[in-house]
């Protein structure tokens, strides 16, 4: 059996500081924010090369303080991509904001920047990119078209932990940067965590008071916030865990590259890294035209696959109100209709890499790859 991810393998590897962490908040009885969340958002700032980090209890959370703090509220619109996990666009939603797509560039699967400019009205107050499967969206020409038009940039980097884009950590580049913690993640707690990291300091300002209930002082509530802590067990979890995330993002990049060389040849489509890229890898994404024949054969042999995402989100039921149709995206169309997600995580082995490119490669030889999915690598 090769599982899609492996939370206890990683476990397993650094149990005894992990335990140490937990017993220590224990001890401390500094069970939401306290000491070790303070001490995680500077480390995590850092390593993201920015002055500030607001931890909060969710990725969702952190978009949604940082689209606040932005100004971000009814009447707005906030221009985003549909192919990503609906959280995006949930966060934006909250704010009373309307969300507003642009298609993805099929390669990268992220913000297509030639499609801004025609998305943007006298309403548009900020654009949300998403660095999704942990390659950063093409920032230049997004931070250009947003500096040009006065516009906030908000990065979501809830995929991309130590990603870069020409040299800049994801969520150091847009006015703030949002992380999400999901045990899943690269960086992963062992629960629920997010954080917003900013170089502005009236930012974090604001987003630290929201995030308490809108106050900076206890009971004088000064705005109206919201109980969105990060716990301290997450806090002492995280900074253990973030000693590793470089190694362990190297071994994800290790295990692409391994991917990428062993399926080459085969006609199928492997996720393309952009040269300005340092791609970290969240998702690994393959390409079938006949995806669900390859994940039940895959789960046959015991190969665990995942879908990120199969409908983009304006065609999910739940944001139908806001009145797009099926073809008017059709990047983001027909990669939700083709990726296929195989097993990725640190400590994925060379050994269970060949196991799965073996079986996709059988797969391609015997049912084929579409003449337009080929050409299309
Ligand atoms: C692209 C993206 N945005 C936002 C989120 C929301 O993060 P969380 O699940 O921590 O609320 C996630 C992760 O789930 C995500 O992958």
């Amino acid at each position: 059996m090769i599982p899609f991810v492996d939370l206890k393998a990683q476990y397993r590897s650094i149990r005894e500081d992990v335990d140490a962490a937990v017993l220590g908040v224990l001890d401390s009885g500094q069970f939401t924010l306290g000491s070790e969340v303070a001490a995680f958002e500077r480390e995590f700032a850092e390593y993201c090369g920015v002055a500030q980090g607001v931890g909060v209890n969710t990725g969702t959370s952190a978009l949604h303080l940082a689209l606040l703090a932005a100004g971000v509220g009814p009447g707005d619109e906030v221009i985003t991509v549909p192919f990503t996990f609906v959280a995006t666009v949930s966060a934006i939603h909250y704010t009373g904001a309307k969300p507003v797509f642009v298609d993805i560039d099929p390669e990268s699967f992220t913000m297509n920047p030639a499609a801004l400019a025609a998305a943007i009205t006298p309403r548009t107050k900020a654009i949300v990119p998403v660095h999704l499967y942990g390659q950063p969206a093409d920032m230049d020409p997004i931070l250009e078209v947003a500096r040009k038009r006065g516009l906030v940039v908000i990065e979501d980097a809830c995929q991309a932990h130590g990603a870069e884009y020409r040299g800049r950590r994801a969520g150091s580049m847009g006015h703030m940067g949002c992380f999400s913690f999901y045990p899943g993640k690269n960086l992963g707690a062992y629960g629920e965590g997010g954080m917003v990291v900013t170089d502005d300091p009236a930012y974090a300002r604001m987003i630290r008071m929201l995030r308490d209930w809108g106050a900076e002082q206890k009971y004088h509530h000064v705005l109206k916030g919201y109980n969105f802590r990060l716990e301290g067990i997450q806090g002492a979890v995280l900074r253990v865990k973030l000693r590793h995330l470089e190694s362990w993002t190297e071994a994800r990049r290790a295990a692409a590259a391994r991917y990428d060389r062993l399926l080459s040849g085969s006609g199928v489509p492997t996720p393309e890294a952009m040269e300005y890229a340092r791609h970290v890898y969240h998702v690994y994404a393959i390409r079938s035209g006949r995806r669900q024949q390859w994940q039940e054969a895959l789960s046959a042999q015991g190969i665990h696959t995942g879908i990120h995402y199969p409908i983009p989100v304006h065609l999910l039921p739940a944001f139908a109100d806001l009145g797009y149709a099926a073809g008017e995206f059709p990047h983001s169309e027909q990669a939700a209709n083709e990726v296929l997600s195989l097993p990725m995580f640190a400590e994925l082995t060379a050994e269970q890499c060949e196991v799965v490119s073996n079986a996709v490669r059988s797969l391609a030889s015997t049912s084929g790859v579409p003449q337009a999915l080929a050409s299309a690598k």
